[in-house]
């Protein structure tokens, strides 16, 4: 039986859950939260639309953490989401709490799970998520390269007019400010972007990318963004799953890939059951592997930070 628990049954979480459901991929999603019958509730409402959509997959609300017992794949999405002006940093300390209450919990009732963490600051509470819970860095990710781009390939197909399915676009290092996307791996119609639009429109599309999260949080004012976040993480779930080896950008642990090592940064790794298979080494421009690197010194600075906190 497989079985894929989502902690967190917010915006984020519930729209992952539905997503899962709706794909048929799993015998049962698991959903809990600290808000006594918000899981269960949200779970109740999902289940009335199998017939309508035609899956099997049954929800599963709970507060209590017995329900995820044996998970396959573990999703975190429990934490505090950003209010306009805010950086996804200022959620460290608040979240920091949330994610390592909360994989005390997974390591225990899932000790075979993979741990696929969206909670933000990112980078920083996927490191913590790996720390706490013990596990084999390969079994714990983040999901944000996916979404960033994502976000990416949609803004070049609004500019340029392409058909979305024709555009590949690429983000790497951090969700953050360091994110690095990556137009040397960026193409339209297997045209590479620097060859359809000017370099100032390059600039100006990877601007827009890099601050991608806190346009939709301007524009929502109440809680960040989750319809693209959560097709991205059912995205890794379902890689995970299906153990296809599919190749996807995702925020994992580096052991000398890149020149890089001792840090969670967004790279493009091969997804299996095991969780990262293997990281996979593009030619990157000099500007680029020079982003990759800075990117990675800053989230090492920044989880210098997290481990001076006091979590209780
Ligand atoms: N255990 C389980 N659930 C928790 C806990 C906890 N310790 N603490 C908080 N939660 C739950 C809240 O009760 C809430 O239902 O997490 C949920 C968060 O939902 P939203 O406020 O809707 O936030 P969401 O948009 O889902 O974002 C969640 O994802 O993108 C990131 O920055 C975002 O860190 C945030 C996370």
């Amino acid at each position: 039986m497989s079985k894929v628990t989502v902690v967190g049954a917010g915006k984020y979480g519930s729209t992952t859950a539905m997503r899962l459901a709706e794909a048929d991929i799993v015998d049962e999603v698991v959903m809990t939260d600290i808000v006594e019958g918000l899981p269960q509730g949200l779970a109740l409402d999902i289940n009335q639309s199998r017939p309508l959509l035609g899956y099997r997959t049954v929800i599963t609300g709970s507060n209590d953490y017995a329900a995820t017992a044996g998970s396959d794949v573990v999703v975190i999405t429990a934490g505090l989401p950003r209010k306009p002006g805010m950086s996804r940093m200022d959620l460290l300390e608040v979240n920091a709490k949330i994610v390592k209450d909360v994989t005390v919990q997974i390591a225990e009732h899932s000790p075979d799970a993979v741990i696929i963490n969206v909670t933000n600051p990112l980078d920083h509470m996927t490191t913590l998520a790996a720390e706490v819970s013990g596990f084999d860095t390969r079994r714990v990710m983040g999901q944000a390269g996916m979404l960033d781009s994502a976000r990416f390939a949609h803004f070049i197909a609004e500019v340029t007019g392409a058909d979305i399915m024709d555009v590949e676009a690429l983000t790497l290092g951090s969700h953050g400010e360091t994110m690095v996307p990556v137009p040397s791996q960026t193409k339209v119609g297997g045209k590479l972007l620097a060859d359809l639009v000017d370099a100032d429109a390059v600039e100006s599309l990877v601007d827009r990318t890099r601050k991608g999260g806190a346009e939709v949080v301007a524009l929502l004012k109440t809680g960040s963004a989750y319809y693209a976040p959560s097709a991205a993480a059912a995205k890794m779930v379902e890689a995970v799953i299906g153990d296809t080896g599919e190749v996807m950008p995702v925020c994992a642990w580096m052991s000398g890939e890149y020149g890089i090592s001792d840090v969670y940064l967004g790279v493009p790794a091969s997804l299996g059951k095991e969780g990262v298979k293997e990281i996979v080494e593009l030619p990157l421009t000099d500007t680029e592997a020079t982003a990759l690197s800075e990117a990675a010194a800053s989230v090492k600075e920044k989880v210098d930070e997290l481990h001076e906190l006091d979590l209780g």
